[in-house]
């Protein structure tokens, strides 16, 4: 019996101990525009880890999805004269949509749920009549404060200085017939989870759920709104749709065929409690509190852990579409490969908490780490093999006392690997990784296999040096393929290691690659990268595209961001603050209306003409949906005055300015008109 079989069999044992099922989830986005990194970064550390389960054995199942309704893909499908189902359509299965990114990404999810399915949106509907059946959920009215960006309703004790505590913006009254799940019911037990359990990671997030939403007291959540209609209709009253977190929570269980029949229960019996649910630390309240309480409600398994990982942010601060400062992942993969990104991404990022996103950490990682360390054993190592031996090892080899120290570190590596892999500690995993591979490049040059070469006496010396550097190769691919899928496989053909040496088992300890191994030189798998010129070209590529975005927004549409997105782009820890003077530079103005007119060439735009007291100036307004013409002429109102001109609708007109506008809270826009007491022209401060 070998090594591998011993290991193989003691791999099947232990598995055999426990479920061999793995469920693994991410986050279902929200496509109310295109994805950007950070969804790509949630996305990729779910698909390492679903590779590394697959890996050792477990039957896992991988899902990702979207998250289709809701009040903002309403409002963004009617500004771009579509449908909102044509709208998610095209962002989940267009070109560069959802899909394209996570093939382009190399996303091995199993499953793919979109909540506009239609056995979601009825089994959904089961769900809320039974929670409903079981006076979990009743009808009541809503009077609360209202953040109309995260379509979330809060009380006045959760308020941050008076604001959304998710995204810092203001909030508005607002009051309406809705219904209400009986989350106060289960702060009991859904405190005993959170604090005597492993249930959510890491630790830290805990004390924040329990400080900041269970200690000052859970109330009933609000699960249905009448204001909007892009949503699941409650069947036994229409004029209702479900509030987005039941329908979004249970997708993690209709995607497994809960209550409907486009699944086999059998998934649901097989794989239900989830293993992990990833998700970011913006969404930790909703998959840690009301989640269970939910579960709990339908008297269903919970799911084992959350885990809430941090942020990737953008100079320091957040990435935000209204900024225009996303890091397209596209252009990144692209460029540089889905394996380098993938890569980067979870090498330089502890993924529990925040990490500062930049060009040059990119390009600096995969020189070191790709071209230099990884690449460079692999050439030499098979440009050694081939040169001296014409490819195949021969089976005459003696070791040295060189070997013990790598031969331990690598031995060593599947476990170390492990223990980090079981934390989600990505980073720890692969710094493991690397530590080998530096170490069997140190070898190198500490056996200096080109002096072995020049005496015949010396060649079983220098073929076990090659053997080792091969073996330890073949260890380091095994472990990196669920990070970096597609050049591993060139690793191995480079390696000419076959499948039954790419196992769990096969990497358990050092040696199982057959003595007379036959490598051959291949391509450059990570060339170098050329940083100044790769720094400056990514600049420029990033400066237009963020230009076209801007070009494409109205002049002053509300900078509100999409839907989540919101949660994630705006929270006021990461926002700076600015100096008096920073805000004096804003001239804010009272202006007249004195003309104002639809666009025929947009839906969207008014074009007015308004007075600021020295002159008549032309401004564009995205508000067209909110005020007629006529509305607004003879009307005072505030302006930024001093905003750069910009030509819009490919030059024909050059706006001005810009109003100023509150988001109401059923996603509208309300101006704030001042009387005939207030003069024209004067400054707002
Ligand atoms: N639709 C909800 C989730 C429902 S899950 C039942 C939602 N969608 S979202 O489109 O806003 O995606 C949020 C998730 O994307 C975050 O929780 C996180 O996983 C990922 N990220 C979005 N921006 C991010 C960063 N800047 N950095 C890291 N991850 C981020 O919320």
């Amino acid at each position: 019996m070998t090594i591998m079989d011993t290991m193989e069999k003691k791999d099947k044992k232990d598995k055999k101990d426990s479920k061999n099922t793995f469920y693994i989830t991410t986050p279902i986005y929200y496509p109310s525009a295109k994805l950007h990194i950070g969804h790509t970064y949630c996305t990729v550390a779910t698909d390492a880890m679903a590779r590394y389960k697959r890996l050792q054995g477990y039957d896992v199942m991988f899902l990702t999805g979207t998250d289709e309704h809701g009040q903002k893909i309403e409002t963004k499908a009617a500004e771009a004269g579509v449908t909102p189902q044509q709208f998610v359509d095209n962002i989940v299965e267009g070109k560069q949509g959802v899909k394209d990114l996570w093939k382009l990404m190399n996303i091995s999810y199993d499953r793919f749920i979109r909540t506009t399915d239609t056995y979601h949106v009825a089994a959904i509907q089961k769900i809320f009549k039974k929670m409903y059946d079981k006076g979990d959920i009743y009808k009541g009215t809503y009077k609360g404060k209202y953040c109309t960006p995260c379509e979330s309703f809060w009380t006045e004790s959760q308020l941050v200085n008076g604001c959304c505590p998710d995204c810092g913006r203001p909030v508005v009254d607002a009051e309406e017939e809705a219904y209400f799940f009986r989350l106060s019911k289960y702060a009991a037990p859904v405190r005993d989870l959170l604090e005597n359990t492993d249930f959510l990671l890491p630790r830290s997030r805990v004390n924040e759920m329990i400080h900041n939403f269970i200690e000052p007291g859970l109330e009933d959540l609000c699960v249905s709104r009448t204001s909007f209609t892009w949503g699941v209709p409650v069947d036994f009253d229409p004029k209702h749709v479900v509030y987005v977190w039941i329908d979004a929570l249970f997708n993690y269980t209709t995607a497994l065929g809960f209550l409907n029949d486009a699944y086999p229960d059998a998934d649901y019996q097989k794989f239900w409690p989830a293993d992990v649910h990833f998700v970011g630390k913006e969404i930790v309240r909703f998959h840690s509190i009301i989640w269970p309480a939910m579960l709990m409600s339908m008297d269903m398994p919970l799911p084992k852990r959350v885990f809430g990982h941090g942020w990737l942010l953008l100079d320091g601060g957040k990435m935000s579409k209204s900024k225009g400062n996303v890091v397209d992942p596209y252009l990144l993969a692209e460029r540089y490969s889905a394996d380098a990104l993938r890569y980067f991404l979870l090498r330089d990022f502890p993924f529990g908490t925040d990490g500062n996103f930049s060009n040059e950490l990119l390009i600096n990682r995969i020189n070191m780490d790709l071209a230099n360390d990884l690449g460079n054993l692999l050439s030499r190592t098979t440009a050694m093999a081939d040169k001296y031996f014409g490819g195949t090892l021969p089976a005459a080899q003696a070791t040295g006392p060189e070997d013990e120290e790598l031969l331990a570190l690598a031995g060593g590596l599947r476990g170390r690997y492990e223990a980090a892999m079981e934390k989600y500690a990505f980073q720890t995993a692969l710094a493991e990784v690397f530590g080998v591979i530096a170490r069997a490049n140190k070898y190198i040059d500490e056996t200096a296999p080109w002096v072995l070469a020049k005496s015949p006496d010396t060649l079983p010396r220098l073929s076990r040096v090659l053997y080792n550097l091969a073996e330890t190769l073949r260890l380091c691919g095994v472990l990196l393929k669920p990070f970096m899928p597609e050049s591993c496989d060139k690793i191995f053909a480079q390696l000419g290691v076959d499948p039954t040496l790419q196992t769990w088992a096969s990497v358990a300890t050092f040696g199982a690659l057959p003595a007379t191994a036959t490598l051959h030189k291949g391509e450059n798998i990570f060339p170098r990268i050329d940083a100044a010129k790769e720094l400056a070209a990514l600049d420029a590529l990033q400066e237009a595209q963020k230009q076209a975005a801007a070009d494409s927004a109205p002049a002053d549409a509300p900078a509100a961001p999409a839907p989540g997105v919101a949660t994630a782009e705006l929270i006021g820890e990461h926002e700076p603050k600015i100096a008096y003077d920073d805000f004096a530079k804003i001239e804010l103005r009272v202006a007249e209306v004195r003309a104002c007119e639809n666009l025929k060439e947009s839906k969207k735009l008014l074009h007015l003409t308004v007075f600021d007291g020295e002159r008549e100036r032309c401004i564009l307004s995205g508000i067209a949906k909110w005020y007629k013409p006529e509305d607004l002429v003879g009307k005072r109102l505030p302006i930024v005055a001093n905003l750069a001109p910009r030509p819009m609708m490919k030059g024909k007109y050059t706006s001005e300015g810009m109003i100023v506008a509150a988001d109401t809270a059923d996603g509208g826009c309300a101006i704030a008109f001042y009387g005939a007491d207030v003069p024209v022209g004067t400054r707002i401060h």
